[in-house]
């Protein structure tokens, strides 16, 4: 079948790792008798530098227009970078948020699991890290404190700053059906991570919570509050199988999820609406101090295709062989410099893609 992707490059590492990831895609194609027809958008820096913005309406029509997109990474280093003087809705992480309400991608799932093969390179104790653990955080994405009223005023040295969190009963529902609908397919555990002690948004998200697990009695649910949560996620992270929060919580508990396995590089992310269109892009960074070195690791994007085969273009037999492809080559020891450990070999982030690709 014919499949049409939109592939935003980005800043950084965006571009080498994407184009492991197409090379990942074009073998599935060759082996499964599919065509990806890929149509460029530009985002963040590079939208900047092209185009005087990190996002265009044509990039969002464009992206509209294809049955998923694929993304690498925007942003560069925020203390010498160009994009950083710009005020900040011109800047490379403005394109991004504009993206994700413009194409109301309210759902972030982002996946953290620790591989037996990286148990070496994950930071917690031994004792911890062998009881291993396979989570997922479904994190709110276009609410809350990222696109509350903001602003600052007053003259220097009396300037106030502010952001406000607002969510409506619907914003959580919908969410919060995502949540529990992940649930059924996983472990049938949702961990609702708040701070109800002190927030009303919070307050809000137990009371629609309640109401929408009414309608999951197999899924056993809890709250946690986040404080309690970020400690916990270090403390035995066997604990959890879905965690839902809302969106800032989300963003701070995802890449601390992300470092217990190992590799902030292995792991990649979906961000969804109702229907089977989807976003997806590695949960890390740009990694400008990288870039073009050759020691990106591109696992974290090539695993995101495979979320896009399975969410978006509904391919699940090319999505498990994507995905067991990367568990083969960390098997024979293959590894980038992140996650390199003793008597392992070391590729480069092109290298890795050939590897990940041959195993298809
Ligand atoms: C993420 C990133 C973004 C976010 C930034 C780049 C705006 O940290 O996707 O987690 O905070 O959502
Ligand atoms: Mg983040």
């Amino acid at each position: 079948m014919d499949f049409n992707i939109a592939v935003i490059k980005g800043d950084g590492i965006g571009p080498e790792i994407v184009d492991e990831a197409i090379k990942v895609l074009d073998k599935v194609a060759k082996v499964y008798g599919h065509k990806f027809n890929y149509t460029r958008v530009l985002m963040g820096g590079e939208s900047i530098d092209a185009c005087g913005s990190p996002l265009t309406d044509e990039a969002i029509a464009t992206a509209k227009a294809n049955d998923a997109v694929l993304m690498g990474s925007i942003g560069g280093n925020t203390k010498t970078s160009p994009w950083y003087q710009l005020p900040p809705q011109l800047r490379p992480e403005a394109g991004l948020l504009k993206l994700r309400k413009e194409l109301g991608l309210f759902a972030n799932i982002r996946p953290a699991w620790l591989y037996d093969e990286l148990k070496e390179a994950c930071p917690l104790k031994k004792e911890i890290a062998d009881q291993g653990f396979d989570l997922v955080i479904m994190r709110e994405l276009t609410g809350g404190l990222y696109f509350g009223v903001r602003g600052t005023n007053g003259e220097a040295g009396e300037r106030k700053a502010f952001d406000t969190c607002e969510y409506s009963e619907a914003e959580i529902r919908r969410i919060a059906v995502k949540g529990f609908d992940i649930a059924m397919k996983r472990g049938r555990k949702l961990t609702c991570v708040d701070k109800a002690n002190v927030l009303d948004t919070s307050r809000l998200w137990r009371k629609v919570v309640e109401e929408v697990a009414k309608e999951y009695p197999e899924v056993e649910y809890d709250f946690m509050l986040v404080d309690n949560a970020a400690m916990q996620l270090v403390r035995a992270p066997g604990q959890f199988d879905v965690i839902l929060t809302e969106n800032m919580f989300g963003d701070i508990l995802s890449d601390e999820a992300s470092e217990i396995t190992g590799s902030i590089g292995m792991l990649p992310s979906a961000s969804l609406k109702e229907t089977s269109f989807g976003l997806y892009e590695p949960s890390h960074g740009s990694a400008p101090d990288i870039a073009g070195t050759g020691k990106a690791n591109p696992l974290a994007t090539i695993l995101s295709a495979a979320m896009l085969l399975r969410y978006s273009l509904n391919l699940d037999k090319e999505a498990d062989a994507v995905e067991n492809a990367v568990k083969e080559v960390l098997k024979k020891g293959l590894r980038t410099v992140d996650i390199m450990s003793e008597g392992c070999s070391c590729l480069t982030c092109s290298e890795m893609g050939s590897a990940v690709a041959s195993e298809i």
